[in-house]
């Protein structure tokens, strides 16, 4: 019996849709070499020009829309003649926040023959799993503008931390540590400074050890973290930080591992109440938009943690081994690493590898 899985795919803006669209090809070439599975995908219009036709990125009924696919494959969101906060707010937050996708899960570590900008850093020593609280905190939407133009004009942006909130984000980092051999988890905190919500998540942390005896684990404040992950990679394994301390670190985390273009994110509804989404962390980056020139291995890997997250843990471990023989030769580097490949070229090596490597 083949399996089917219905796949949304929203490539959004810029770079968003020249990845997606080599990521679907990907993936049609490794399900067609398995056998096992096939993928019926939907595409899905939503992002700027959308808004500049209709007024809205997505339609009002999008999420529902999407509650009857097994998982959601996203490029980005966001064009130079638009506010952020529209475009973020309107498709990816949208979708995130209603969708329950309250775990942001972002790997990085060494791809076989990607340099560091860090000196002596090979692979092993930087292997780490972000883990983004993706539902509450810094980016709960909470707050407002008053007195607009006037000298007293103010404006409150309100962290929201809640028992439920921390309480399912940190079991969730502590059960992946506790999946990795080195069982090793760092939550950072702000709480020195932060004295409210920051000590609440530092409590939370203390309790939910308590639940996994087997997990070492500390805490570092997050300003020292930045050092840590410069000075010191080897030392961290998983980590879990707020939704604005993670999207930090984890830009931080993509470039110490070689680029933006190679980092991978999956935005998990662990309980399943709702389908997953999978995209790489970067945006749509106006400044090569067009070019051909994108960095596509973020997408295949975003990809990869999809297969996985349905089940089809043979075909996600055959794409991350094809991966690693197009990253492993330099001549499949793109302009981000320092090469000259393009997408497409990137795309029929990476499906050339699929190829070479046996299941
Ligand atoms: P960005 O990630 O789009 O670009 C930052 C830099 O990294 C640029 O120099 C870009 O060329 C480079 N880069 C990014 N992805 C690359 C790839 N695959 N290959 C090669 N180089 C790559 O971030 P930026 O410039 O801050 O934001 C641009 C737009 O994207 C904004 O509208 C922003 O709001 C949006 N954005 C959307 C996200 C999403 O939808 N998840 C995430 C981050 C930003
Ligand atoms: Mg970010």
């Amino acid at each position: 019996m083949t399996r089917t899985y219905r796949i949304a795919a929203i490539p959004g803006d810029g770079i968003g849709s020249e990845v997606v669209g080599a990521g679907l090809k990907v993936l049609q070439a490794l399900a067609k070499l398995d056998g096992g599975f096939t993928l019926d995908i939907t595409g899905f219009d939503w992002g700027s020009e959308r808004y500049r036709r209709t007024g809205a990125f997505m339609p009002g009924e999008g999420t529902d829309v999407l509650r009857s696919f097994d998982a959601i494959l996203f490029g980005a969101v966001g064009a130079p003649d638009l506010p952020d906060h529209l475009s973020l707010w309107g498709l990816r937050l949208q979708i995130c926040q209603t969708l329950d996708q309250y775990a942001n899960v972002r790997p990085a570590r060494m791809l076989p023959g990607i340099t560091s900008p860090l000196r002596n850093v090979e692979a092993g020593d930087l292997d780490w799993v972000i883990v983004r609280e993706n539902s509450e905190g810094e980016y709960s939407g909470q707050g407002g503008r008053s007195h607009r133009g006037l000298g007293c004009e103010v404006a409150t942006e309100v962290s929201i931390f809640t028992r439920v909130g921390i309480e399912r984000i940190m079991r969730f980092a502590f059960e992946l540590a506790r999946s990795r051999p080195r069982k090793r988890l760092t939550v950072v905190t702000k709480s020195n400074a932060q004295r409210h919500g920051m000590v609440l998540w530092d409590e939370i942390a203390s309790e939910i050890a308590s639940e996994f005896p087997d997990v070492v684990w500390d805490r570092m404040l997050v300003d020292a973290m930045t050092v840590r992950m410069t000075m010191d990679p080897g030392s961290l394994d998983v980590i879990v930080a707020t939704n604005l301390h993670a999207d930090i670190l984890s830009d931080l985390a993509a470039a110490l591992s070689g680029s933006i273009g190679l980092a991978p994110t999956a935005n998990l509804n662990p309980e399943r109440s709702a389908p997953s989404m999978f995209e790489p962390i970067h945006g749509s980056a106006f400044d090569i938009t067009g070019k051909g020139t994108a960095n596509p291995i973020a997408t295949f890997w975003s990809a990869a943690m999809m297969l996985e997250h349905l089940g089809e843990t043979a075909a996600a471990e055959r794409l991350m081994r094809a991966i690693e023989r197009v990253t492993a030769d330099a001549e499949n580097h793109s302009p981000d690493l320092g090469g000259s490949a393009t997408t497409e070229e990137i795309t029929s090596a990476t499906i050339r590898a699929i190829g070479l490597n046996a299941t």
